[in-house]
């Protein structure tokens, strides 16, 4: 297709305000998708997507579409909604030249909606307004088309107005997206260059790598080259998803298709990465590769120790479709083998432990989340990265810093009181507050991640019942004063319960976790002290009184039968028991205290 018909967008919205409805109707007038294969949300291919509903792998599209006698193609680049991939969105935004900013007509503006448009500008994308979901009878177009318009500049008239359920005014985006949206421009005589906005691993094909081509053409059974790392691949196929993969003669200026070499491993294939030809290379890549950081760590052990080897081939099988993904061995204690691995964010951490779940069947007990710290050590002076609390440097701690994250909240102003609280209380920076129409308001806080990660989001969306939305993105890291708490069972250190708090979290995280303990762990023969320590002081103690337990008195002078029986039911329990020092903990009770059930 020459570039002059071609029409690359993207379509961002808040989460949930309908951008996977809206697809699956484009993808049906435009006839991509015959009625008979029409599914919902044909886009999203993962069976956690569709069930959560929401898109986590952007995928690209085709489209034909006829406007005065001429057929355009349309490539739709859908893109994920959520905070966590941030990185994602905004190389789909940078394939685009133009982005359909989808608002729910009885919502209005939420957090993601502006964090999206802010990318979506920093790429000089051309934003259509479009309010989605106009048959809702909660539905209130013309209040909402004002706050749009005042928002991006402009008239409310000139929002448009559609329902991704019903199809009215698709047919009228669809013409938009033609006549406003500016043609892809390159150099088509220049080397080759694409931009890689996803990479994809499929158990038939291996990675599939989807391009946007800036300059110059690919065509099937050339050599290509990665510019990061100079490595080689023959290119197997070439194509176009229209939906379905259609193989195609080669890609040019302008065009969004799919590439595939055989290579098994999405690291080979980064998302960001520009795309050459070996035999006339670029000799400059495309702005903007970076490499996805995880923020998030938590250690993951198997319920059944035999289960190790299985939880490290399932993790080197994700990895091959998930570049993000980190982990690295480690032991504790109290759970044995596992690894250490990091996350984008918490909803990453949630998707990858349920697929370990369900497409692995692993049984998996995940410690509490943590955050990277740097602490800089008071006797050598270097900085020492900690990520577990139990790799903590006691008594070299110089000073420690913490990442923290700018956060904006946009609520009702009813609910702004309550919010301001909840962000003092997590040591939030106030750093803004604007209004957006009359009722709307948006704080901007500079807030330690640490306290986003455990219940943040939960106590917001508790707070105010449901109307606030969060976005937010790192903002380095900062001085804090924290310190390490550790639980301690007779004098044992538990590695799994440690956790780094702020100084003056200290105490009830201590008092929490060992009133939580007391009432988990079964009475011993002898009392058990649980403390909770920092260093080598105990800031909180509960006890565990001794019991004689004596089974066998149950049934005295009674039959022998009887007896075992009793005593190999007692040994059984034992087996799923973890020795603490000297004392027995039930796995339950150190699942149910990690998990504060
Ligand atoms: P993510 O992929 O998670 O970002 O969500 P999304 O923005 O793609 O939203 P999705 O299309 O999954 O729609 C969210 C909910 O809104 C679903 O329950 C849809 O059925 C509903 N919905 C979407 N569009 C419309 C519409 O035009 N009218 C009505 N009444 N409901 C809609």
């Amino acid at each position: 297709t020459p570039s002059a018909q071609i029409r690359n967008f993207c379509i961002i919205a808040h989460i949930d305000h309908g951008k996977s409805t809206l697809a699956d109707r484009m993808l049906q007038i435009t006839g991509a998708v015959s009625e008979r294969d029409m599914r919902a949300q044909y886009l999203d291919r993962m069976d956690i997507e569709r069930e959560r509903g929401i898109t986590i792998k952007s995928q690209a599209v085709r489209m034909p579409w006829e406007l005065g006698g001429e057929t355009f193609a349309l490539n739709m680049i859908d893109t994920p909604g959520h905070v966590d991939f941030t990185y994602e969105v905004s190389r789909s935004l940078a394939a685009c030249e133009g982005a359909i900013l989808l608002v729910d007509a009885a919502q209005g503006i939420e957090a993601q909606t502006l964090a999206n448009l802010y990318l979506a500008l920093e790429n000089d994308l051309h934003i259509i307004p479009v309010l989605n979901k106009i048959d809702l009878p909660a539905a209130d177009p013309e209040k909402y088309a004002k706050e749009l318009a005042s928002l991006i500049g402009g008239k409310p008239e000139d929002v448009l107005r559609v329902s991704g359920k019903t199809g009215v005014g698709v047919q009228e985006l669809l013409d938009r997206l033609v006549q406003e949206i500016p043609a892809p421009r390159g150099d088509s005589d220049a080397p080759a260059r694409a931009m890689i906005f996803d990479s994809v691993y499929d158990a038939y094909r291996g990675v599939v790598t989807y391009v946007r081509m800036i300059d110059g053409s690919l065509s099937p059974r050339e050599r290509i080259q990665m510019m990061s790392t100079g490595a080689n691949h023959e290119l197997l196929e070439i194509g176009v998803s229209s939906p379905e993969p259609i193989p195609s003669k080669g890609l040019g200026v302008g065009e969004v298709g799919y590439l595939i070499t055989g290579v098994k491993d999405v690291r080979l294939s980064k998302v960001g990465d520009t795309v050459t030809t070996a035999r006339k290379p670029a000799t400059d890549a495309l702005p903007g590769y970076t490499d996805p950081k995880p923020m998030v760590f938590s250690g993951l052990y198997p319920i059944d120790g035999s289960d190790y080897a299985e939880l490290r081939e399932a993790l080197d099988k994700l990895k091959l479709s998930d570049a993000s993904l980190v982990y690295e061995p480690e032991t504790s204690v109290a759970l044995g083998f596992g690894f250490r691995c990091g996350f984008l964010g918490l909803l990453h951490l949630e998707i990858i432990t349920e697929r370990l779940a369900r497409e692995f069947d692993l049984d998996l007990i995940t410690t509490a989340p943590s955050v990277i710290y740097e602490v800089l050590t008071s006797d050598t002076g270097e900085t020492v990265t900690v990520t577990n609390p139990s790799e903590y440097p006691d008594g070299r701690i110089g000073s420690v810093s913490e990442p923290m994250v700018k956060a904006a909240i946009l609520l009702p102003k009813d609910y702004v009181g309550t919010v301001m609280e909840l962000c003092q209380s997590r040591r939030g920076t106030l750093l803004g507050m604007e209004y957006f129409s009359e009722e709307r308001v948006e704080l901007r806080y500079n807030i330690p991640l640490g306290e986003i990660v455990f219940d943040f989001f939960d106590q917001l969306k508790s707070k105010t019942q449901g109307y606030a939305s969060l976005d937010y993105e790192p903002s380095g890291q900062q001085e804090a004063d924290l310190v390490k708490v550790d639980i301690l069972l007779q004098g044992e250190k538990v590695d799994a319960f440690s956790s780094i708090v702020h100084r003056d979290k200290a105490y009830s995280y201590g008092t929490m976790m060992a009133e939580r303990l007391r009432k988990l762990i079964p009475r011993q023969q002898f009392e058990v002290p649980i403390q909770a320590a920092i260093g080598a002081r105990i800031i909180a103690r509960e006890t565990i009184r001794a019991i004689r337990k004596d089974v066998l008195a149950k049934c005295y002078g009674g039959d022998i039968t009887r007896k075992r029986k009793l005593l190999e039911k007692q040994k059984e329990g034992k087996k799923r028991m973890k020795m603490v020092g000297r004392v027995e903990v039930p796995q339950e009770a150190f699942i149910a205290a990690l998990s504060g059930d």
